[in-house]
Formats: structure tokens, C-alpha cells, sequence
């Protein structure tokens, strides 16, 4: 073999053995190991975590709870099952620190909801831990849980361009660029736009997701064919590809399948099948050309996976959204390392965002899209909203489990000023009312006016470019037209 192909396997299997083993090794070794296997010294510290989560939280984090013996006592019993009531809702311990333990690594939201309440020592909570003094948790654990949230966060989620003073926060920098088959993304491209995908050649993919209005429709509820009106909010398609599943339910895994959703939707594209879309798109002679360049029609067999397909469109579609991030905003830079990209009233927003605990759920690149929550986790929003919409139960639509009702899938924060109105029942009009909503039902700390200004301001440090371009959009009104006194 030549010394050059050999150095370029090398490299190659080098390559691969890094991406294969090493990067998931990290990251499950970064989680707590069962307290029963034994760690090997390099691990000790992780499983240290394992252990104080499983003597001192996870009987309120879990659902599979045996009530202590006192709890039987009249008046008592309420309040101890309203605790592990409300734990597990706030978090959900059991498939992160459960026994049946994944390979999957803590999750970034988990990691940060332990960061919060770790710094502001809330748990366990005070009215437990002044009867139960064994269950304090001391500063030398503290510590390491702490560190382990640092060394897990900077194993599994960062995206390595921060600066290194701000390599730990809970918000990362978007990536500059993602690897996409440039060819594919294009033909993705016209097929987004391709009103031939509905029904009645009036409505494609960018009829509610317009990239000129920060990849949304502007709307509450999106107009389908027909002038149909649908009952949830249209998300952005910006930075989509970061969200662990996709729609406000989860429903659909990735963005191949969620493409395939909408042209049948009948209250949306209502096609009747990929059958009937595809004999319109074959008939256009240059589109069919592009498209058999990406996906050559093989010879007819039994996994034909060639030529025109749902599969193939849909894969098409989901190349082209991947290329949609929107890197290089205002925060990006200064998470970078550049003090000047955003103002001290800007910065003073995001220190308040993390305090109001905003930054446990809206966490990440993208500021969302890691979790799902309850929408009611601290008071009941939906008896104060008052009305029904179907798509309220959130979660529950997709796993039929009573306790998912009301959970959705955080959404992203980028481009936030752009996608107004908010919220999946689209009733926040401005940024100070989707923040006023979020302190109360989700984070349970209210936000101060001048605090929501601050908060607002940084929200708006979090548009990003679009190939090079500022994302275009409407701007959501301001709510700083008041007198500046909240300050
Ligand atoms: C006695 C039961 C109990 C124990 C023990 C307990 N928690 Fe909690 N936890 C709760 C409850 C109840 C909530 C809901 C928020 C509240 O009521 O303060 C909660 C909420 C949380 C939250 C979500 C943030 C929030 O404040 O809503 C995190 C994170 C958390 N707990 C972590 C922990 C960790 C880490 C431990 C172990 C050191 C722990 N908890 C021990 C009951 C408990
Ligand atoms: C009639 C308006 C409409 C059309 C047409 C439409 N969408 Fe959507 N889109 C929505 C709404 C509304 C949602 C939220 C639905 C839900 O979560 O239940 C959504 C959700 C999504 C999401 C999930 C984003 C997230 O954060 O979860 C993606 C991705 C998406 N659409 C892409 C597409 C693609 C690709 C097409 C074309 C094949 C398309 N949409 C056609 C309105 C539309
Ligand atoms: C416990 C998790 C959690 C916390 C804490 C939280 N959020 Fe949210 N946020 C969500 C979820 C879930 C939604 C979507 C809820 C819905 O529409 O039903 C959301 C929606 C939003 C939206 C609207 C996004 C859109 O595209 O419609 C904004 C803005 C927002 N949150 C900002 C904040 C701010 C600011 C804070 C802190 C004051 C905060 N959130 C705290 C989970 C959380």
C-alpha cells in the first residue's frame, strides 16, 4: 500500500473511530452509573452524582414512589403526595437516573434545571429538609454536581465556539454551518415552495412558513386550503433541525416525517395521497430533471427506493430545512467572546433570564426544542384562559397518556421578535406578554415590568443571519413605549 493512501485511511479510520466511539463513550460515561456497578476512579466523580440524586432526590423525581410511613396520617398524606406530585411534574428523573438506565446522555434541560436549583440551593425543598435533615444536600455535593453539569454540558452539548469564560452557559452559539447535500437542500427548496403539494395547487410549505417572516406566518392559526383555519400556532422552520422531535405535540420524529404530514392534513394541504401529488409534479419536465439528478429512477424491484416517492420528496424537504439556521446573532457574538456586541441593558437581560429560570426549558443553541413541559406547571392556565382548543392537551395527543396532558415541546427562542403572535394557542401578542405568561404558569416566579423589558431586550439580541442576511420579519411591537421609571 503507498504511504499516502495508508496516511489517508489512517486519517480516515481515525476519524471515524473518534465520531464512533470516543464522542458517545464521553457522553455516557458522563452520566451517573447505576449505584450498583462499580466505577472505574475516572468515573468516581459521576458516579458520585449518580449516588446523591438516587439517595436524596429521586424519590420525589420519580414516579414509582413508596410514601414514607407518616404519610398515612390524616392531613399529612395530602401534603406528601402533593410533593412527589409536583416534583415529578416539575422533573422526570425516571429515565435519566431510573434503573433502567440509557445509554442516552442527561439531557440539556435536565442539566439545567439541576444547575438552577444546585445554585440557588432550593432543593430538596425547605419545609422537607427541615424534617428530614439527612436529606440536605451539603456544599461538597453541591460542588459536584455542579462540575458535573459543566464537564456533561461541555462533553455532549456545547458547540465548541463559545469563548472559554463562557463556554458553560446554558445557552450555546448556534453552529456556523451544518453539512447538507447542497444539490438535495435545492430541490428541497422548490418543493417547499411547490404549492402543487396541496390539493388545490394554492398553498405549499412556505404559505405558513415564510422565510421573510422569521420562517412563521404572522397569524395565530395558519390558513390552510380553503381558507381553512387550523387551531395552533405555525412554529418557525428556523432551526427546526435542533429540535429533538417535531411539532408542538412531538408527534413526528425528525424532519422526514414531518414532512409528510402536512400534504395530507386536511385542514391544510389535503392532498389525498403522494400518489395524486406526484402526477402533477412528474408533468413538469425541469422539476422531474432535478429531481431524478438527486433520486435516479432505478429499475422497478421491491425496495425501488429510486425515482418519484413520498420518501424521496419528504427527504428532499428535510435537506433543505436543515440548511435553515440562523447563526451569527447579536448573543452568538458575545458568547464568542465579543463584550460589544450587546448592550449592558442586554446583558442585564439574560442574567435575569437565567434567574427567572427561563434558561432551564429554553436552553441550548436554539433556546428550546429539548424538553417538554407542562404548559400549567405552576397554575392552572388553561382554566384562567377559559376557552378550549383541541390542540390544548399538547403531549397527550400523541401518547395517549393522561400525564401528558397539557406538556408541549419548548419551542426555540431564536429569531423571537420575528414570529409573533406567540404561544401555541397564539394569544401572546407581544414578547411582554408571552414573559408575563411564562413567569406565572411556567416558571412561577413573577416578572417584574422592568425585568420583562430587560428580558425582552435580550430576547431581541437573538436574531441571527440567514445566509449572511439578517432574518427578515416583522418586528414585534415594542413595549418599552411606557415611561423608562421601571428601570
Ligand atoms: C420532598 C420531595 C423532593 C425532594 C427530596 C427533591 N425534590 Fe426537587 N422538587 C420537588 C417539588 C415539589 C418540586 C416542584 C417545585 C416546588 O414545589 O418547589 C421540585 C422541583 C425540582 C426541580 C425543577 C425546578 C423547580 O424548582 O421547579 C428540580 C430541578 C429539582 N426539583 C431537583 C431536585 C434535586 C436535584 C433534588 C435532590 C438534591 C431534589 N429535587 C429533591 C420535590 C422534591
Ligand atoms: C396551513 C399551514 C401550514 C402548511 C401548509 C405547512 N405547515 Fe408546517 N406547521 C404549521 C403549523 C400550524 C404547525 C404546528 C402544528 C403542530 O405542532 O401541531 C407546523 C409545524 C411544522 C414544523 C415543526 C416545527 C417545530 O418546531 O415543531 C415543521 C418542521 C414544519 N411545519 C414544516 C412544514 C413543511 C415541510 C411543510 C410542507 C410540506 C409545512 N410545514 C406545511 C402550518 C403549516
Ligand atoms: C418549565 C419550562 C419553561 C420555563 C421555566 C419557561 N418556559 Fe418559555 N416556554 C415553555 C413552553 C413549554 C412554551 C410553549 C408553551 C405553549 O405555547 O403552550 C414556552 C413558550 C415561550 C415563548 C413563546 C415562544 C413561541 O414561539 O411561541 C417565549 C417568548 C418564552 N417561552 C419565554 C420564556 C421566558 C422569558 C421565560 C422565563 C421568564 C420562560 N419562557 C420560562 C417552557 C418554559
Amino acid at each position: 500500500m503507498e504511504l499516502e493512501t495508508f496516511m489517508r485511511l489512517k486519517t480516515i479510520f481515525l476519524a471515524a473511530f473518534g465520531v464512533l466511539i470516543v464522542l458517545p463513550a464521553l457522553c455516557v460515561w458522563s452520566r451517573p452509573v447505576s449505584r450498583r456497578s462499580i466505577p472505574a476512579p475516572s468515573m468516581a466523580k459521576f458516579s458520585a452524582v449518580g449516588t446523591i440524586v438516587r439517595d436524596k432526590c429521586m424519590h420525589c423525581h420519580t414516579q414509582d414512589y413508596a410514601l414514607p410511613f407518616y404519610a398515612n396520617i390524616p392531613g399529612i398524606k395530602g401534603i406528601v403526595e402533593r410533593d412527589y406530585i409536583d416534583g415529578l411534574r416539575a422533573m422526570d428523573l425516571r429515565e435519566e437516573f431510573g434503573e433502567s438506565v440509557t445509554s442516552k446522555p442527561v439531557s440539556e434541560s435536565t442539566l439545567a434545571k439541576m444547575e438552577w436549583v444546585m445554585a440557588n440551593e432550593t432543593m430538596p425543598p425547605a419545609k422537607f429538609a427541615a424534617v428530614h435533615w439527612d436529606s440536605r444536600i451539603s456544599n461538597r455535593q453541591r460542588e459536584i454536581i455542579l462540575d458535573w453539569v459543566r464537564t456533561t454540558r461541555a462533553a455532549c452539548y456545547a458547540t465548541g465556539t463559545a469563548s472559554r469564560e463562557r463556554s458553560n452557559e446554558p445557552v450555546q452559539p448556534l453552529p456556523e454551518s451544518v453539512n447538507i447535500d447542497i444539490k438535495k437542500a435545492a430541490l428541497g427548496r422548490k418543493l417547499f415552495e411547490d404549492t402543487r403539494l396541496s390539493v388545490d395547487n394554492s398553498i405549499s410549505c412556505a404559505s405558513c412558513h415564510m422565510l421573510e417572516k422569521g420562517g412563521a406566518d404572522a397569524r395565530r392559526f395558519s390558513e390552510g386550503v380553503g381558507k381553512q383555519l387550523g387551531n395552533v400556532n405555525s412554529p418557525t422552520v428556523f432551526n427546526c433541525v435542533f429540535n429533538m422531535r417535531q411539532f408542538w405535540d412531538g408527534r413526528a420524529a425528525d424532519l422526514r416525517e414531518q414532512a409528510g404530514g402536512p400534504p395530507f392534513n386536511p385542514i391544510e394541504m389535503s392532498s389525498k395521497d403522494w400518489e395524486q401529488i406526484i402526477v402533477k409534479l412528474a408533468a413538469d419536465r425541469a422539476l422531474e430533471e432535478d429531481f431524478f439528478e438527486v433520486y435516479p429512477p432505478l429499475p422497478a424491484s421491491d425496495d425501488n427506493t429510486g425515482g418519484w416517492s413520498g420518501t424521496n420528496i419528504t427527504d428532499a424537504i428535510a435537506e433543505y430545512e436543515k440548511s435553515l439556521i440562523t447563526p451569527n446573532s447579536r448573543f452568538d457574538k458575545w458568547l464568542r467572546g465579543d463584550d460589544k456586541a450587546i448592550s449592558d441593558k442586554e446583558l442585564e437581560g439574560y442574567m435575569r433570564f437565567k434567574a427567572y429560570r427561563c434558561s432551564s426549558c429554553h436552553v441550548g443553541k436554539s433556546l428550546g426544542g429539548q424538553s417538554f413541559e407542562y404548559m400549567d406547571l405552576k397554575k392552572d392556565y388553561f382554566a384562567d384562559r377559559g376557552d378550549r382548543l383541541p390542540s390544548d392537551e399538547g403531549l397527550k395527543a400523541f401518547t395517549g397518556r393522561q400525564e401528558d396532558l397539557h406538556k408541549f415541546k419548548v419551542p426555540n427562542l431564536r429569531n423571537i421578535e420575528l414570529t409573533a403572535p406567540y404561544l401555541h394557542d397564539g394569544t401572546a401578542m407581544t414578547l411582554d406578554d408571552a414573559i408575563k405568561v411564562m413567569g406565572v404558569y411556567l416558571s412561577g416566579l413573577e416578572v417584574t415590568p422592568g425585568d420583562r423589558k430587560l428580558i425582552a431586550s435580550f430576547l431581541r439580541t437573538l436574531t441571527g443571519e440567514y445566509q449572511g442576511e439578517k432574518v427578515k420579519g416583522d418586528v414585534s411591537p415594542q413595549d418599552d413605549t411606557d415611561s423608562k421609571a421601571d428601570f
